[in-house]
Order: C-alpha cells, then structure tokens, then sequence
C-alpha cells in the first residue's frame, strides 16, 4: 500500500487498556497525558514488571505437581512473583496516597482489566490481518452504519453485529485468560468419577473447551460468521468465566474492545508486514494468553476519514 507507515501495535494497546483502567480507579492517565507525548514513566516500571512476572502469574506451574521443586524455588518463579508484588504494591500505595483512597480492590481492578483487553484487541487484529475477507466485511458493515463524520460511538456498538461476532470469535479461539483462575473446592465432592477433595486447586482448561472438535465446526479456523444472528447453539464459551467469581469488568471489556477494534478498523487501512501472514504463536507461560510476536503492522488512514482525523 502506498503512503504506508509501519506501526508496533501492541505497546499502543497496552497504553489504551491501562488508560482506560487508570482513569477509571484514579483519574490519572498513563499515556497521552495532556502537554506530555509517550508513555509514562510510571507506566513504563509498571509494565516492566508485568512482563518480568508474566510467566510466573501463571496459575500452575510444575512445583504445584512436584512439591519438591518448591524447596528449591523452581525457576525462580517465588522470587519474581515478591518483586512484583512489592513493586505493584509501592505502585498502588503511591496513587492510594495521591487519591487518599482506602480501597484494596485497585490493585486487582488493574491487572485483571490491562492485558486481557489489550491482548484480545491484538489477537481480534492479527486474525483481521491474516482472513483479508473478514476485515472487509468489517469494515463494510462500519461503513454502512456509523457516518463518516462522526468516530464511532459507544451508541454504534449495537448496530454493528459483525464487529461484535468478530469479538467473540476472538475471544473462543484465544480466551485472554485461558485457564481462567485458580478456584478451589470449598467442599469434598466427585464429578465425573474422580474424586474431588476439599481444598483442591481447580483449574477450567477454557481454551480446551472453546475448541473442542467434538462441539466446535472446524475449531481452529476464524469464522466469526458462526455467531451470526446471535445463535451460540447452546454451546458452552467461558472467556470471561462464569458463576459468582465470573470477571466483574466483562461490560466494559467488550465496550473497549469493540471501541477500539471498531475505530482501528474505521479510521485506518491495514496490512501485514511483507508477504508473510501474522504469526499467531502463543507465547510461554503466565496466566494470560499472549501473542509471542507482539503485532506489527502497516497503515494509512482511511480516504473518507482524513477530515475527522486531522480535526482530532
Ligand atoms: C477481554 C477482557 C477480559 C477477559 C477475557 C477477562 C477474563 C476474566 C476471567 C476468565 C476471570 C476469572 C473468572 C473465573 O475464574 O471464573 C476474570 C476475573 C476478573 N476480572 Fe476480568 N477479563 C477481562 C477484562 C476485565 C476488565 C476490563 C476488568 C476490570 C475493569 C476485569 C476485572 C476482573 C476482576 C476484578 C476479576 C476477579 C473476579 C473475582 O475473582 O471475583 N476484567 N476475568
């Protein structure tokens, strides 16, 4: 494409989805903070971390099944998670003080809420980037429902029933949280005809049911097309997983992300980086599921939308 620029999309992501989370528990943006360009620096050690400790977050690891390992910190793994956690707590402490606010809910509000929303947008683009057909019908369904002169509203999302099966789509096939999190029984019971004692770790293998070929028509191919119309025929999807310790923020997940993937797509034209198609390798470890490439990407405004963009 002529007139291209090339863009590292996944640390622009991450800045939107800490944004939105910082705003909403303390007023206080990351990124694009007005007079200031890039990140911030606070944002930067907070992501440091996050990335330092992404693989040990992971709710199993091999010392959960060889308790010998634990003696020995297996990998290092008891060391990373305390260096997180003092520098995630020194960090919360900080906008606690700033905000005299007594909430402990924060420091969860903010790990649960960032990379699980900047990671899905990034899956929801790469799949876009590699089926050329399905970002087209996206974006022609953009096209027909929201006018050009106005960037896409909360108010457009329900007119924009592909762009939500696409999220969903996204959302079966790479579930941010893959193994949900760790539950525990709180009583002694069987399922299935395996014994259950009180006080198990459970883990829910998500990913393993969003694709399970018994129930799923070819589970590993993009085909957002098979969520039209609403229909799920009564199969089981947990992204966001369910019961009463079901992710609280699910609403305003699928608000963002269907905000920002909708914009992405409206206001920009997109292309994979050379001949190759995006490389979907899921990267190692940790609690989420994310990309081992983090996504690049060309693009170039979209013609109809320079005039709004230019006014932003
Ligand atoms: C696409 C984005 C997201 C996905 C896929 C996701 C997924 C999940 C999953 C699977 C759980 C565990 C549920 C279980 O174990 O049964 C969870 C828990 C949670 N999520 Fe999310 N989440 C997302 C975004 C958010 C956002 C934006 C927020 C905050 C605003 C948030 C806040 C939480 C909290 C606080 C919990 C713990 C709930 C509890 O233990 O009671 N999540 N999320």
């Amino acid at each position: 494409m002529n007139g291209c620029v090339r863009a590292e999309v996944k640390s622009r992501l991450i800045s939107l989805s800490l944004n939105v989370i910082m705003r909403m528990i303390a007023e206080k943006r990351f990124y694009g903070e007005e007079g200031k360009s890039g990140i911030s620096e606070e944002a930067r050690q907070y992501w440091k971390l996050v990335e330092e400790a992404g693989p040990a977050i992971g709710a199993s690891t091999l010392a959960d099944f060889l308790t010998v390992l634990r003696w020995v910190d297996y990998k290092g793994f008891n060391k990373k998670l305390a260096r997180f956690q003092k520098g995630r707590d020194e960090l919360m402490q900080r906008l606690i003080d700033e905000h005299r606010s007594k909430s402990k809910e924060e420091g969860g509000l903010l790990a649960a809420g960032t990379s699980t929303t900047s990671e899905t947008i990034e899956w929801a683009m790469s799949l876009l980037l590699n089926n050329p057909e399905e970002l087209k019908k996206m974006r022609d369904e953009i096209d027909l429902q929201v006018e050009n002169e106005h960037l896409l509203e909360e108010s457009d999302l329900s007119n924009l029933p592909y762009l939500q099966c696409v999220i969903i789509e996204t959302l079966r096939m790479y579930p941010s949280a893959p193994l949900l999190l760790p539950h525990e029984s709180s009583q002694e019971c069987s399922m299935e005809g395996f014994h259950i004692p009180r006080g198990m770790m459970l883990l829910v293998n998500a990913y393993a049911v969003h694709r399970d070929p018994k129930v799923w028509e070819e589970p590993t191919k993009f085909m957002p097309e098979r969520f039209e119309g609403r229909k799920r025929g009564g199969k089981l999807m947990i992204p966001f997983g369910m019961g009463r310790r079901q992710c609280s923020g699910e609403g305003l997940a699928m608000r963002v992300v269907g905000l920002a993937l909708g914009t992405l797509i409206q206001c920009f034209e997109w292309e994979g980086i050379g001949e190759e198609e995006v490389d979907m390798t899921i990267g190692g470890g940790g609690l989420n599921l994310a990309k081992a490439i983090p996504l690049e990407a060309m693009y170039r405004p979209h013609q109809s939308m320079l005039d709004t963009l230019k006014k932003l």
